[in-house]
């Protein structure tokens, strides 16, 4: 059999100066993979997500093992199958998670496969779920970012990186279900319960952010207030529904969002991955409010919480990796309300590029140009 290989965005070294599309931190190699092994997948990547959490990768704010081949946010066909995989065929289309999951270890067998043990720590060294690293550049071993490494051609992934979709979707859109619609739909649905007529704040419209906009329109929020800095995102959210926008540049920000919702919200989510907007999110919960996290701020970033406020107002504090979401039930079920017109994620889609782009795409993502930029194969 003649060796598999791919054109892959591979990362060096972190903390690159910008502008990235001078300093080219991510470098297009020709990398060999290994053919899939016991219950893994070879898969041609259609499409791939530019996500904040590649961009920490690139910036040093998410340490990770180097070099890595980068991308977590994907969609293709499967090409090739190894030993142990039964329920997928060759030409299927799937979607990529960014947390393989073992199926035993204690939270999965909780229904919590997000937090899973054994695919955190794969995840933490670069490794697949197996221990095992399938790609190569020159006989060297290249690390996995987060199971998947999709900014390629092709990708070696276990099976439990996977989940099937509907070959109606096209590739682009399918990419964003596995990343910034499962995180941020996930974050409303799922970590925050959200009820019809409870109110909600979204802080932080990226992708993700947005996504939770949505979420939050579709679970019949009301009132949903939209938080960013940046005036194009706010007008963005504007156009997705009924949204109230705050700019969170404004020194009474919080207050203006307390003004909104008679006193305070039921449900803060932050979604900027910043501590200054978890602490803005904070106080814009009303008394027995609760607070959602899914940004991912270095790993020093602390928060000051005033403990008699949260015991004497009976306020929640709550972490969301993955939206809390069981991939293979929510993307089909995410998918549906958008085919209903009801979950309509491809507003969240700022364009393709190609893979020789994405340095500068970086740089897009970095100054907030772009919502979600796709890089197509
Ligand atoms: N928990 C998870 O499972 C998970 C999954 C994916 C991404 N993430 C994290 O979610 C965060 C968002 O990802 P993204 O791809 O949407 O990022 P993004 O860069 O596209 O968007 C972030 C947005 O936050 C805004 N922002 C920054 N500081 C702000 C502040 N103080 N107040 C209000 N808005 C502010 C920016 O203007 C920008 O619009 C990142 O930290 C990312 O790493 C977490
Ligand atoms: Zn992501
Ligand atoms: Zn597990």
């Amino acid at each position: 059999m003649s060796p598999i290989t791919a054109r892959a965005a591979v990362l060096r070294q972190s903390g690159a100066a910008r502008p990235y599309a001078d300093s080219r931190p991510l470098s297009l190699e020709t990398v060999t993979l290994d053919p899939p092994g016991l219950g893994e997948v070879l898969v041609a990547i259609k499409a791939a997500g530019l996500c904040h959490s590649d961009l920490s990768v690139i910036n040093g704010d998410r340490p990770r093992p180097l070099p890595m081949a980068l991308g977590h946010e994907a969609a293709g066909v499967v090409e090739a199958l190894g030993d142990g995989v039964n329920d997928l065929a060759v030409g299927d289309h799937v979607a990529m998670v960014f947390m393989p999951s073992c199926g035993h270890c204690a939270p999965c067998a909780e229904g919590r496969p997000a937090l899973c043990e054994p695919g955190a720590a794969a995840n933490g060294r670069g490794e697949l779920l197996s221990g095992r690293r399938r790609i190569f550049r020159e006989g060297e071993p290249l690390n996995h970012h987060l199971g998947c490494s999709a900014f390629a051609e092709r990708a070696v992934v276990s099976r439990r990186s996977l989940v099937k979709i509907d070959p109606a979707l096209s590739f682009e859109e399918a990419a964003l279900f596995g990343c910034a619609v499962l995180t941020g739909v996930g974050a409303v649905v799922n970590t925050a319960g959200v009820r019809a007529g409870q109110s909600v704040v979204v802080v932080g419209l990226g992708g993700v952010g947005l996504a939770s906009v949505l979420g939050a329109l579709a679970c019949g929020a009301s009132p949903v207030v939209a938080v960013d800095l940046s005036e194009d995102k706010l007008a963005l959210a504007r156009t997705l529904g009924p949204v109230h926008t705050v700019n969170a540049a404004d020194p009474d920000a919080v207050d203006q969002v307390r003004a909104l919702t008679n006193g305070g919200v039921d449900v803060a989510i932050e979604m900027a991955g910043s501590v200054r907007a978890l602490e803005a999110a904070w106080k814009m919960t009303r008394r027995g409010g609760l607070t959602v996290t899914a940004g991912l701020p270095p790993p020093d970033a602390a928060l000051p919480v005033n403990v008699v406020s949260l015991v004497g107002e009976e306020r929640t504090l709550k972490g969301s990796y993955i939206g809390t979401c069981v991939p293979s039930r929510d993307i089909p079920r995410y998918v549906a309300l958008y085919r209903q017109g009801r979950l309509p994620v491809d507003r969240l889609m700022s364009g393709t590029i190609a893979l020789d782009d994405i340095n500068t795409g970086f740089d897009r993502l970095h100054a907030g140009e772009v919502v979600r930029l796709v890089v197509t194969f």
